[in-house]
Formats: C-alpha cells, structure tokens, sequence
C-alpha cells in the first residue's frame, strides 16, 4: 500500500499546516470580539515555544554533526534531521510568532510603547540568528560547514541569551 504514491515534502506539508492555522487565527480575529486578544496571544505563546524549542535544538544537532565525518550514514542521517526541524517546526512558528506578535501590538495599541521597541530589537536579532542557522543547514547538507564545535556550542547560546531579554521584557515590561 502506498507505492507509487508520491510522498508529500516537509515543506508543502508545513506550508499546509501554516495556512489552516492562519485562517483559524483569522476567522478568531474576525469572530470572537475581546475575547481574540487572550486567544491569539494564547497562540502567540504556543508559537513562540514551538521557535524557541527548534532554535535550541538545532544548533546541539550541529555541535555533533560537525564532529562527524562527512558522507558517512550517521551524517546524512543529522542533515535530513536538521532539514525537517527547519521546515517543520522553525519556519512556521516564526511565522506564526511575527504574525500575531505584529497582531498584538496593533491590536492593543502597544506600538509607542519602549519596552516593545526593545523587544523588536532583540527579536529582529533572534531572527537574524535564525537566518544563520537557515544557511547552515544549507552548508551542512552540502558539507561545506566550516565552524568548529567549540563555535558551535557558543552559537548555541545566542538564542537562549536572547529569550531571557525577550520574555522579561514583555512580561515585566521594566519601562
Ligand atoms: C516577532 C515579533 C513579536 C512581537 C511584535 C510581539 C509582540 C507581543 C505583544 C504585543 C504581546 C502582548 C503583550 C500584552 O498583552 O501585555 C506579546 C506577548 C508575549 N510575547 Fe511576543 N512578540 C513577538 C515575538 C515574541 C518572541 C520571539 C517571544 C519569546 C521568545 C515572545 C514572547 C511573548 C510572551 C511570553 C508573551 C506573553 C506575555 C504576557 O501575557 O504577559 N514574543 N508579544
């Protein structure tokens, strides 16, 4: 059963999922009133996590991978494990995160607010860094990573260094 049957990518596969979440969020949006606020933050949170969880996995996943020699089995196996979690899990909740993060904002006028500013400041930062591992994976998958463990495992601090700063200010929000 199955044969023939052509598999569907991770890609498309997280691409469908992105798009039933975004027209659940937008029927929310649209339907609930004041109750949209603490549900779609509700989501905003779920998202958040499901980015955070992959941005501190991937990097542990290079720390061994470029230890290993490149073309053995174990090595491919690492490069389709990076592959899925960036298409799967990465992508789309950092997707989902700006989107209703940007939505929050609007939505409760907190836009002149500094302690957003800084926010964005650091969130423009996380994704930035979530671009570099993007082209990392793309190395890796080619063997081209040129960065020592040691490297890696400071790298693998960046997101974690740059969470702390986000959530205290959002949940604090010191000024
Ligand atoms: C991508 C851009 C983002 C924007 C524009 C944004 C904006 C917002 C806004 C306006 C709220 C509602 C604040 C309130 O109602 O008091 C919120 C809630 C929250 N955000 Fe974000 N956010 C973003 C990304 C993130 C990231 C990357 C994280 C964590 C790493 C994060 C963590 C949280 C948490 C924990 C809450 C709940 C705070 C609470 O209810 O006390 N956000 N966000």
């Amino acid at each position: 059963m199955g044969e023939g049957r052509a598999e569907v990518s991770p890609a498309r596969r997280a691409a469908v999922a992105l798009a039933v979440t975004a027209g659940l969020c937008l029927a929310v949006a649209v339907l609930a009133g004041e109750a949209a606020y603490p549900w779609l933050k509700a989501v905003h949170v779920i998202a958040v996590i499901s980015w955070m969880a992959g941005m501190l996995y991937l990097p542990r996943l290079f720390i061994y991978h470029c230890e290993v020699k490149p073309g053995s089995e174990t090595s491919e196996t690492f490069k389709v494990m990076e592959r899925r979690l960036l298409q799967i899990i990465i992508n789309p909740a950092m997707v989902v995160t700006w989107a209703l993060g940007l939505w929050l904002a609007w939505k409760g006028g907190h836009f002149s607010a500094s302690w957003l500013h800084a926010k964005l400041t650091l969130v423009l930062a996380l994704s930035g860094v979530h671009g570099f591992f993007s082209a990392a994976v793309r190395r890796f998958a080619e063997d081209r990573n040129t960065l020592t463990q040691r490297q890696w495992r400071l790298w693998n601090e960046a997101p974690t260094v740059l969470m702390v700063g986000i959530v205290i200010l959002v949940v604090v929000k010191p000024f």
